[in-house]
């Protein structure tokens, strides 16, 4: 059966002290208290990969995933880090398509179906990240933006290569706004992912899929979250810089 995964994105925060901190804090708790199988995932900005996977080889309870690659796999692309240098640390995830990214830096399916290929062809496995705007929900778009983003980000991978996405429903509306979708409202849309994915590519890949719900969750909204049927974990942004928190997500389980 599917797995169940906390991930964190840690976005644009937390210096090198303070990164180095933040997860040895998270990582201590960790390894005082018993949880569930589920797979913890953090996903700090570029300058912690090195060292956090570092750690994470000691605690082998966290995995370390960034939060971009390039499409290119090296070249003249000043500033850019490419998926090869992230796997070359030992990392082993990589978030695409965050609506952050399609926002500020007009990443948009067709360019993200290309950092798909790049990363998982240097087996980094993306947590692909799709969601609907406030305008698109009201409009009652939702579902058609979000089948449109699957089709055009992931649905070219043979069934191979897809059986290594993780997909993250992230309600544009609910990222850093304290608005939370209700859990019947996410798990609407998670089934409806799950349905799309079944039709795709054949009910053993959908049922083996983790869908991760993001937008607000927090340690007093992820246990209801987490009990839907199609919600196998959470994106967590803000929750995730506070060690606690974070870990009192895990534990909702
Ligand atoms: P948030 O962010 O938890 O701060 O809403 C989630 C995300 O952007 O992944």
């Amino acid at each position: 059966m599917r797995k169940n995964i906390v991930a964190g994105n840690w976005k644009m925060n937390m210096d090198y002290t303070s990164g180095v901190s933040l997860f040895s804090e998270i990582s201590n708790i960790l390894s005082n208290i018993v949880t569930g199988d589920q797979e913890v995932i953090v996903c700090p900005p570029y300058i912690h990969l090195n060292s956090l996977a570092q750690l994470a080889k000691v605690n082998n309870r966290i995995s370390i995933g960034a939060q971009n690659c390039h499409q290119a796999e090296s070249g003249a692309f000043t500033g850019e880090i490419s998926a090869p240098m992230i796997k070359s640390m030992g990392v082993e995830y990589v978030i695409l398509g965050h609506s952050e990214r399609r926002q500020y830096f007009g990443e948009d399916n067709f360019l993200l179906a290309q950092k798909v290929d790049t990363a998982l062809k240097n087996y980094l496995r993306p947590i692909f990240c799709i969601g609907e705007t406030l305008e698109q929900r009201n409009g009652n778009i939702h579902f058609q933006v979000i089948k449109q983003q699957l089709e055009e980000g992931v649905f070219h991978l043979p069934k191979d290569d897809f059986a290594h996405i993780i997909l993250a429903y992230e309600p544009v509306w609910a990222i850093g706004t304290g608005l939370t979708a209700t859990p019947e409202q996410a798990q609407e849309v998670h089934a409806f992912i799950r349905k799309e994915v079944e039709t795709k590519y054949g009910s053993t890949i959908a049922n083996n899929l983790t869908i991760l719900y993001g937008g607000s969750c927090n340690p007093k909204n992820a246990k209801e979250l987490f009990s839907q049927p199609d919600i196998d974990g959470g994106l967590i942004g803000g929750a995730s810089l506070k060690a606690r928190d974070f870990v009192d997500i895990i534990k909702a389980f």
